[in-house]
């Protein structure tokens, strides 16, 4: 039997799910939240674990095969070694993985390893304490790296670590990550800041990932490395002693040709594109009695409406997009 696989209208293969289980988060991340933090949606809003893992079940047998686990802030959640340890059981899942902070993996890197992930990505701007507290309007970045050394020792491996690169406040660190990524053997990934808040977001803000690549390249050579059909829109390069360096650039250089994502928002709306507003409800359709055919069947829909390119351009957002919601 050939094993399933979803196309879009595009002829992208689709196969990797985003599922975010919660809009809360311990951190207030200036381009993410408003100091205040924003309304966190009631218990019952939130799809439950069960009605989760239906979906993915559902999901996987059309053709999912790489699963992430993201927020808000994914720990924060209760019951998620549980749900982890389900995920890591559904026969199909091939590369499972969580998007963290990484305020809590201390406590929790190894039991998430025994539960069945494989790797986690760990958001961290800034390796200076008090750049930390600006960014994320908390402290916490000796918990950070202590979590992030903890998934390495527990085997959670690649270990990448995501920073939003932003001028004017950590564009000073580029070459300190670097050998944060060399001495620890991460995968530094440097990301362009979205225009995701209306009340944040500045085009000279934006640090573009060629500006990067310049500043690596002067204490480094980098040498590119081969993606494989389960890869995101990193651009991925070695570095001479250990460790990665990768550019995410949805600014400067599309990359929604090839995008593989569908992503399932904590309140169980299923989404072709993180900055379309399009997107099927399906915890109506799960709370409704749906059968399993009727869930594939709003998969496929989405899949089959996903929008060829995003509309981002180099100016604000007309509304904020609910980034904790979605899940990045
Ligand atoms: P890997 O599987 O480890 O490559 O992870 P990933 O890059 O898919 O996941 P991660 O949560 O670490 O994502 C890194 C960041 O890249 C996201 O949080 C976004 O900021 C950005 N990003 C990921 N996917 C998309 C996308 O589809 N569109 C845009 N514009 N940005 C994305
Ligand atoms: N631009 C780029 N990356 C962002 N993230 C959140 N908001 C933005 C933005 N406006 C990143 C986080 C984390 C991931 C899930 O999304 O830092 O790495
Ligand atoms: Fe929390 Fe991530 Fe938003 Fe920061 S960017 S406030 S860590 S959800």
């Amino acid at each position: 039997m050939t094993s399933p696989s979803l196309r879009d209208g595009f002829r992208r293969t689709i196969n990797y799910l985003r599922l975010s289980v919660t809009d809360r988060c311990n951190l207030r991340c200036t381009y993410c939240m408003p100091p205040e933090g924003v309304a966190p949606l009631e218990h019952g809003a939130i799809l439950s674990y069960e009605e989760m893992l239906r979906v993915v079940r559902v999901a996987v047998a059309e053709g999912i095969r790489k699963v992430r686990v993201t927020g808000g802030e994914p720990l924060v959640r209760r019951g998620l070694l549980g749900f982890v340890r389900e995920l890591a059981r559904i026969p199909g899942v091939e590369d499972l993985s969580l998007t963290t902070n990484g305020l809590l993996l201390g406590e929790l890197a190894s039991a998430l390893r025994q539960a069945g992930l494989r790797r986690v990505n760990v958001s961290l701007d800034t390796l200076r304490p008090e750049v930390f507290a600006v960014i994320t309007r908390r402290p916490g970045l000796e918990r950070v790296l202590a979590g992030i050394d903890a998934a390495r020792r527990a085997g959670l491996s690649p270990v990448k670590i995501n920073v939003v690169a932003q001028r004017g406040v950590n564009d000073g660190e580029i070459l300190d990550f670097a050998a944060f990524a060399e001495e620890g053997g991460y995968e530094v990934r440097f990301i362009e800041l979205m225009p995701a808040s209306r009340e944040y977001w500045d085009a000279d803000r934006v640090l573009s990932a060629a500006e990067i690549l310049a500043t690596l390249r002067t204490r480094y050579p980098l040498a590119p490395s081969v993606p494989d059909s389960l890869s995101g829109p990193c651009r991925v390069f070695l570095l001479p002693r250990g460790g990665r360096i990768g550019v995410i650039s949805p600014l400067s250089e599309h990359f929604c040709g090839g995008c593989n994502r569908l992503r399932l928002t904590a309140s169980g709306s299923l989404r072709g594109c993180l900055f379309s507003r399009d997107e099927t409800d399906l915890r109506e359709l799960l709370r409704a009695g749906a059968d399993d055919r009727a869930l594939a069947s709003a998969v496929r829909d989405v899949v089959a409406h996903k929008p060829e390119a995003h509309r981002l351009g180099w100016t604000p957002p007309t509304d904020d997009l609910a980034m904790n919601r979605i899940g990045g």
